[in-house]
């Protein structure tokens, strides 16, 4: 996918116009796991991180921090703030050493293709886990997705403009990109989401051995679990 390879900085930007606050959201994520884990020292893996923003504001809020993602522009972007970042597959990613939680924000699950992808995932998330270890998703909440059904935004950024046509055709959310730079250069591609239900994604969670399986939030939805 070009806006997570090759046009990484634009997603970059793209998520600065937004508003994104990605402080904000890596404190709400801070007191979820501190009111979880009694412990001075908490190692944190964000998986699938982009360029690494959540990582950067967890590492500094104190936090032992490691992240990863599978496209080498990210991991590029996201080891020029962090030292480091691992090239991973969710599916089937490794850590030197297992962490206390693991965090995979803002609907990255949703680029797993089937339901055999998504129990891949947990299972490698369970094994990468220390023994009470925290896993936390988020998900944009399917009850707003399902409402949404075809929409089209835009977002002039500094050097191009993003054009963006969302269908849902459950489970399948559609995104149609068109990336215009500044001399009218097109790039376009789609993006093929899975929004897993979230009774589905509880149900192999508990197959796995996950357990006291909770969900927080409103439009974006924590589903917290722990090992
Ligand atoms: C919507 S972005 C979210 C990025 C970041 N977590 C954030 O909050 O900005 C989805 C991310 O998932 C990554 N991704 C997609 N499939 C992946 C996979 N199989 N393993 C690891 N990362 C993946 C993409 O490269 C992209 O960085």
């Amino acid at each position: 996918m070009k806006l997570y390879e090759s046009k990484a900085k634009v997603y970059h930007d793209w998520m600065k116009v937004m508003g994104k606050d990605y402080k904000k959201e890596a404190k709400l994520l801070a007191k979820l796991i501190k009111s979880k884990i009694a412990k001075k020292e908490i190692s944190i893996f964000d998986l699938a991180c982009g360029t690494g923003e959540h990582a950067l504001s967890l590492k500094r809020l104190g936090f032992n921090v490691s992240c990863g993602d599978l496209s080498d522009e990210m991991v590029s972007i996201a080891r020029k703030k962090l030292g480091s970042c691992k090239k991973v597959d969710m599916k089937s990613f490794k850590l030197n050493k297992k962490v206390d939680v693991i965090t995979c924000m803002f609907n990255s699950i949703f680029y797993l293709k089937a339901s055999k992808e998504l129990t891949l995932m947990l299972q490698s998330c369970y094994s990468n886990l220390k023994e009470d270890g925290l896993l936390i998703i988020e998900i944009t909440n399917p009850k707003i997705l399902n409402k949404l059904s075809k929409s089209t935004n835009s977002w002039k950024l500094k050097d191009c403009e993003i054009i963006m046509e969302s269908e849902l055709r459950p489970p399948k959310l559609i995104q149609d990109f068109i990336i215009k730079d500044s001399k009218g250069t097109e790039t376009k591609e789609k993006h093929h989401l899975n929004v897993f239900p979230l009774e589905e994604i509880k149900k192999i969670m508990k197959e796995i051995g996950f357990q006291d399986i909770e969900t927080k939030g409103e439009n974006k939805l924590h589903i917290i679990t722990s090992k």
